[in-house]
């Protein structure tokens, strides 16, 4: 298989790309807030879209392929992306009231979604592979694309 068409390498470079945007936020919000509320907004959209793939066709086909949902490492992931959610929101509120003191939600957030990405990483994903032929990735893949905007592209009104 070719490492592009990989589980793994697609979703670890999503990670990779919003950890730079989150980045990029941190670090401009005292500076040029302007520019650090698009790399949120890209940020938490990007972020929110990454969870639905996850939970509507990554883990449900981990889910078919194992018979373990209730068992399993899914729960907790999905346990995690709801608190990866509320602290999402939390600075959103914050961001949305041109207010930059979020360092306290940020930490609380990194410190959730650091783990988290890197269980996907070193297990979770280098399993689904292993269960999951060509064309189920393929599936996945496909499916991505056809998930509607309006399910992840809440963030900071229209602006
Ligand atoms: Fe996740
Ligand atoms: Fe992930």
């Amino acid at each position: 298989m070719s490492e592009q068409s990989t589980i793994s390498k697609f979703f670890e470079k999503d990670h990779d790309r919003l950890d730079e945007l989150f980045k990029t936020f941190q670090q401009l919000k005292r500076s040029d807030f302007p520019k650090a509320k698009e790399a949120f907004k890209a940020f938490k959209s990007g972020l929110q879209r990454h969870i639905v793939w996850e939970e509507d066709l990554l883990f449900p086909l981990w889910e078919n392929k194992t018979g373990m949902s209730y068992s399993g490492p899914t729960p907790v992931m999905r346990n995690e992306h709801r608190q990866i959610g509320q602290l999402l929101e939390a600075i959103h509120g914050k961001v949305a009231a041109q207010n930059p003191d979020s360092d306290q939600e940020e930490e609380a957030l990194l410190d959730i979604l650091g783990p988290h990405n890197r269980k996907e990483e070193r297990a979770l994903y280098p399993a689904i592979d292993q269960v999951a032929g060509p064309e189920d990735r393929e599936t996945v893949f496909q499916n991505m694309e056809n998930i509607p905007e309006e399910r992840y592209k809440v963030c900071c009104g229209q602006q």
